[in-house]
């Protein structure tokens, strides 16, 4: 091999090397078997339910929520959410029991109108269409999740009923980050080989665990994801984003701003119709 060919060679290596890399890329990628969605904040916005409903129980004590003590909410659980509130009111007689229970009544009225967060009725839609193994889990209550989804059945209904929620006490969940609502929903709504959440997984069963993807909003629910051993796409608030609030060991395998930038064909999932 002379000196020219060697440095032909060598530069189409160079060329042809991000290429390489990219497909080496696709083809560690796992393929994806099953989907999991977690539901408040990542396929409907009841954070704005919660904040217009807070924002009308303070009306009664001649408040109002500013915009700063709604940034001081980002993030939160309900109750976090509830005790912030009500501590940024230290001169009324607002009680926390007081305002959780005005802030449910008005809530109870509202559920109804929750709205879709961008993307999600076309990702359902779509992985129903070619029929993907999908389930729903999430931290609520089930009675709660049928107020803030009854309205949504062209899209809820895509679930067939695989839904676990918080307070489904037949399988002794622990909630997030612990990985068993996401463990419950393979095992039990999908009949995934997965194992139970207090025992060793076999090695297949991990095989099994790596094949679902799950989506999320919230830092803890990505740790219950990676604990559960799937693939976890992180799609949070763009401003709790901002706060850099995923300072966590368990790292997402994606960050999308919104559902509307997944890929499917990135996890060997069919890729959408309109492409
Ligand atoms: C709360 O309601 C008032 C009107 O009563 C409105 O001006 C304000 O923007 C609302 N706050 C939030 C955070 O939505």
């Amino acid at each position: 091999m002379n000196v020219a060919t060697l440095r032909s060679s060598a530069s189409a290596v160079l060329f042809t090397l991000p290429l390489i890399l990219k497909l080496l890329g696709t083809m560690a990628q796992i393929k994806v078997e099953y989907v999991l969605f977690d539901m408040d904040g990542l396929m409907i916005d009841s954070e704005s339910i919660f904040m217009i409903a807070a924002n009308e129980s303070l009306k009664k004590y001649g408040k109002e929520l500013t915009w700063d003590i709604k940034a001081g909410c980002l993030g939160k659980s309900d109750i976090e959410s509830a005790k912030h509130i009500v501590s940024s009111f230290p001169d009324t007689a607002l009680t926390m029991e007081e305002f959780v229970t005005e802030r449910d009544r008005v809530q109870l009225a509202l559920w109804p109108t929750t709205p879709l967060l961008p993307g999600v009725r076309k990702l359902v839609l779509h992985l129903k269409k070619y029929n993907i193994p999908m389930a729903v889990a999430t931290s609520s209550r089930r009675r709660k999740m049928e107020l803030k989804t009854a309205h949504l059945q062209d899209v809820i209904g895509c679930f067939d009923g695989k839904i676990v929620c918080g307070d489904d006490e037949q399988y002794g969940m622990r909630g997030k980050p612990w990985p068993d609502l996401f463990l419950t929903a393979a095992g039990e709504l999908l009949g995934r080989d997965v194992g139970k959440p207090l025992d060793t997984p076999t090695e297949p069963q991990i095989k099994e665990r790596s094949k679902g993807l799950v989506f999320e909003d919230a830092t803890a629910g990505v740790q219950a994801a990676k604990r559960a051993g799937m693939s976890v796409i992180w799609v949070p608030e763009p401003r709790v984003l901002a706060l850099d609030r995923n300072n966590i060991e368990e790292k997402p395998d994606l960050i999308l701003g919104s559902l509307e930038e997944f890929v499917p064909e990135e996890w060997g999932l069919p890729p959408y119709d309109d492409k």
